[in-house]
């Protein structure tokens, strides 16, 4: 196996996983339970956040290529999938590896939706008074996200720890 290759996979895939982890637990524990207050000026604090702060388009990039890090190094360390080979370790870098997938799942059809229009919502209302139809709809999607954002957090902390456990497992 060439070391080369494999250090930059383990560098790709501890700093964009940190990335996301700290990012995932920020947003699901702190961001958005302080700003989603179902109000107007809470979702356009939050959309400056994620559209003009970047971090919605820094964010996927650093999930993707955790997750694609993450596959290449499992094929490596586990090329037999039969029974025999399962160790503890392999089952701890799988479990690990499935609430990451979980968590970018949730994030995907979820959160990604959910913020944008949110977004869209916020925009649209701008600096005037919402109808109490639009201010229903915010609330709403704001308690769903909310939801949703700490589903991740406690996905991708799970997904943390498992990583953390397998290398030593036995
Ligand atoms: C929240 C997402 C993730 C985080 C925070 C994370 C974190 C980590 C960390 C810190 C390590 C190093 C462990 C050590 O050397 O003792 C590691 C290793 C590993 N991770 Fe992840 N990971 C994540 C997602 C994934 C995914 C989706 C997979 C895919 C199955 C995966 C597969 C692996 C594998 C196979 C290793 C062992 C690499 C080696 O041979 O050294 N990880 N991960």
């Amino acid at each position: 196996m060439d070391v080369n290759l494999l250090q930059v996979l383990r560098l790709v895939h501890i700093v964009c996983g940190a990335f996301w982890l700290g990012c995932a637990v920020t947003l699901g524990f702190f961001v958005t339970p302080a700003l989603l207050t179902g109000d107007v000026g809470s979702a356009q604090r939050l959309e400056h956040i994620m559209m003009r702060g970047k971090l919605g388009a820094i964010l996927p990039v650093t999930v993707i290529l955790a997750i694609a890090s993450g596959l290449w190094l499992y094929r490596i360390d586990f090329p037999q999938m039969q029974i025999e080979f399962f160790t503890r370790r392999a089952l701890d870098y799988t479990l690990g590896g499935f609430l990451a997938i979980i968590a970018f799942i949730v994030g995907i059809s979820i959160n990604l939706p959910t913020g944008s229009k949110i977004a869209v919502l916020a925009n649209a209302i701008g600096p005037a008074s919402p109808t109490a139809e639009q201010g229903a709809e915010l609330a709403r999607l704001s308690r769903k996200l909310l939801i949703s954002s700490r589903a991740v957090a406690i996905l991708t902390l799970g997904a943390g720890a498992f990583m953390a456990l397998a290398r030593f497992a036995r």
